[in-house]
């Protein structure tokens, strides 16, 4: 058997990715307060079982054991996000030992030859900076420029990647517009300000650091869709996906990458007022050179005027209700197309990452020159521990394997991928779902934080070990 040399470049990455939120605990220790998820937490009905990020995966206190992990794996990255609320608690002076912690973990991340990624903005803002008026606040912006450059001041000489932001769409249209996430605001005009605003705070933290670190490496993180009409012949599904794509994906890459918002987004969102927090030059910060784009996916979907029969749901089962994330899509509804579906009520769909970084490479990272990176795909399935102590996740494994196959169909139609991450290292606490959701490829037992590589995480190890799959298990397929 002949084996395929792979479509991959040699310096292709292989990491895995967290957020502080998700994973810290220490909500309220050595000077960290709160944020605006820990609020959240305590807001009636908002999070499955009322969980809370208190103790999480204790990451704040287990960090070596996890930096031992990812050696173990033998990853070459990881993206982990900085807390906001830990080093600059209430949005005011810094916190020594909140940065403390972020540099040793940075240190012994290195030392055990894994580059770190960091994410400035996973979605954990001081809920003090939220009570005055948070990301519907244009001041929001410069004060997210200076936490950020605290974090550099700290970690700027050893720092792979700086991602400013991750998914500005959850935070804009969840956290402002339905209220699905913190701070559940529900306010579509707030949403479309907070859009604004946190491509400000993007742009303003680009052009920053450029400006002090030319050597900066510097992305953004955002979960792009691939939006299918249910019938490509309906012209009202056609229409439908084209306000999904423009309200999803277009609002962000047109502004970061073309300097401008889509008419066509502008015309169908007009009542909600984006246009009043556009101020001269704006734009330009927004379309600050980037290096690397990061694609967060998990699934596209199929939309239609017409009301399936079935809806897909995807929503925790929580008490407090939520209505269509999107500001101007009202009438436009999901439709199954009988794919597999995860537990979390998402459809595997893997032929859809590569279409989404063909299309990237093609319409915005290619002219520009910016290398597209996967920053999170993965997949929750109920794992449980076996008698013999192991974690046998073949669903997981073969989400990871279609989707590792889906990048390099993309890479071999000439996409310049060349990262892989992981959602997620560890199970961890999956927001309105609270620790009901296992995403990680290592188990973590929440009584004991007992840590365990699942199989697809001893997979995943070959992987990175290989630069990639069997390739030429692929052509006898
Ligand atoms: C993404 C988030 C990440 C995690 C995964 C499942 O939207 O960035 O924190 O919750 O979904």
């Amino acid at each position: 058997m002949t084996t395929a040399a792979s479509p991959l470049r040699s310096d292709f990455v292989w990491g895995a990715s967290t957020a502080a939120f998700q994973i810290e605990g220490a909500a309220h220790l050595d000077g960290r307060r709160d944020s605006i998820w820990d609020a959240f937490c305590r807001v009636p009905g908002a999070v499955t079982g009322d969980h809370d990020g208190e103790v999480a995966c204790d990451s704040y206190h287990r960090w070596a054991e996890d930096v031992a992990l990812l050696r173990a794996l033998g990853l070459g990255a990881y993206r982990f996000s900085v807390s906001w609320a830990r080093v600059r608690p209430d949005g005011g002076p810094v916190n020594r030992a909140g940065l403390d912690y972020y540099s040793r973990l940075v240190d012994h991340l290195l030392e055990a030859g894994v580059a770190p990624w960091v994410t400035l903005y996973h979605w954990d803002m001081p809920q003090a900076v939220e009570d005055q008026g948070g990301w519907a606040e244009r001041t929001t912006a410069a004060r997210f420029a200076d936490f950020a450059l605290t974090v550099h001041d700290a970690l700027g000489d050893r720092v792979a990647v700086w991602t400013t932001l991750n998914e500005p769409w959850c935070s804009a249209y969840l956290g402002y517009g339905n209220g699905q996430h913190a701070p559940g605001r529900r306010d579509f005009r707030a949403a479309m300000a907070a859009v604004h605003h946190l491509l400000l705070a993007h742009g303003t933290v680009a052009a920053e650091l450029r400006a002090r670190d030319p050597g900066a490496r510097v992305a953004i993180s955002l979960n792009l869709d691939v939006t299918d009409p249910a019938d490509p012949d309906d012209p009202d599904d056609v229409d439908a996906a084209r306000r999904v794509d423009g309200q999803w994906n277009r609002i962000f890459l047109d502004p970061l990458f073309r300097g401008r918002y889509p008419d066509d987004v502008l015309a169908d969102t007009a009542h909600l007022g984006l246009l009043e927090h556009v101020r001269d030059r704006d734009l330009d910060f927004i379309a600050t050179p980037i290096d690397v784009l990061g694609v967060n996916y998990y699934h596209g979907q199929a939309v239609s005027r017409r009301a399936p029969a079935t809806p897909l749901h995807g929503l925790a089962p929580v008490a407090r209700p939520v209505g269509s994330p999107l500001p101007a899509a009202d009438g436009i509804h999901r439709v199954p197309r009988g794919l597999p579906q995860t537990p979390m009520g998402w459809e595997v769909q893997p032929e859809g990452l590569t279409r989404l970084l063909r299309r990237l490479q093609e319409e915005y990272t290619g002219p520009a020159g910016v290398a597209l990176a996967v920053t999170e795909t993965g997949a929750a399935y109920d794992d449980v521990v076996g008698p013999d102590g192991r974690v046998d996740d073949p669903e997981r494994r073969a989400f990871l394997d279609a989707h590792v196959r889906a990048v390099a169909d993309a890479v071999a139609a000439g996409a310049d991928v060349r990262a892989f991450f992981v959602w997620s290292l560890l199970d961890n606490f999956e927001w309105t779902w609270g620790y009901t959701r296992r995403f990680g490829i290592v188990h973590v037992d929440f009584a004991t934080q007992r840590r365990t590589v699942k199989a697809s995480g001893e997979w995943y190890a070959q992987v990175a070990a290989r630069n990639g799959l069997p390739w030429e298990e692929r052509s006898s397929r």
